[in-house]
């Protein structure tokens, strides 16, 4: 996974529990790259399910919750360090735009790094559908990410997951509702 991921979980957890816990975190996970992350180089996955697991232990919250508040986090980050990707006038044609955009951009500014799929249908000027897949079966961060954009395009929508890769689908999927 991309630095540039790791460098916002540690803003997001500095900024609101302070850097004495974001410490307390890196040493209890034991990662590999001793939580010294930097935004174009990229970590084993393997490391943030560590830091996951010691996030939610440490603030008593489920991963899937951390992972979807997290993800909500994540896109703001997005947006400051690369605007350029938010220009899409609204929320359905920025959702649309992600995989066939966004992240193949992605992928040619930083060649090694692996984003998911992201493929959303609008289905009519309230609903939207976004298939999620990955390996990595990071599906509450998409959720996240989904709710996050949302606010940004100053929209009010509701994110139900109606496919599941844990429950056994071939891939995530997402219907939103546009209220
Ligand atoms: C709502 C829209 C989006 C969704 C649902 C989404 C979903 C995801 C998810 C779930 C991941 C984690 C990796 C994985 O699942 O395999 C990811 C990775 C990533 N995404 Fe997106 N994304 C969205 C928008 C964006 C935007 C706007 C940007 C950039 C401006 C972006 C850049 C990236 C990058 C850099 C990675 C890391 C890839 C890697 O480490 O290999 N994404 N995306």
């Amino acid at each position: 996974m991309k630095g540039v991921v790791f460098v916002a979980l540690a803003e997001m957890i500095q900024g609101k529990y302070g850097h004495r816990t974001w410490n307390e975190i890196i040493e209890k996970s034991q990662v590999e790259s001793a939580g010294v992350y930097t935004a174009a180089e990229t970590y084993k996955d393997e490391e943030a399910l560590q830091l996951l697991a010691v996030i939610s232990e440490k603030l008593s919250a489920r991963s899937d919750e951390v992972l979807s508040i997290f993800g909500i986090f994540l896109i703001k980050y997005f947006k400051k360090k690369y605007p350029q990707f938010f220009e899409t006038n609204n929320f359905p044609d920025f959702l649309c735009s992600i995989d066939n955009i966004v992240h193949v951009e992605i992928k040619k500014l930083a060649p090694d790094s692996i984003p998911p799929k992201v493929l959303a249908t609008i289905i009519d000027s309230n609903h939207i559908t976004v298939v999620y897949f990955s390996k990595r079966k990071l599906c509450y961060l998409a959720k996240g990410l989904i709710k996050g954009a949302s606010h940004i395009y100053g929209v009010n929508a509701e994110v139900e997951q109606t496919k599941c890769m844990h429950n056994g689908h071939e891939h995530c999927e997402f219907l939103i509702k546009i209220k």
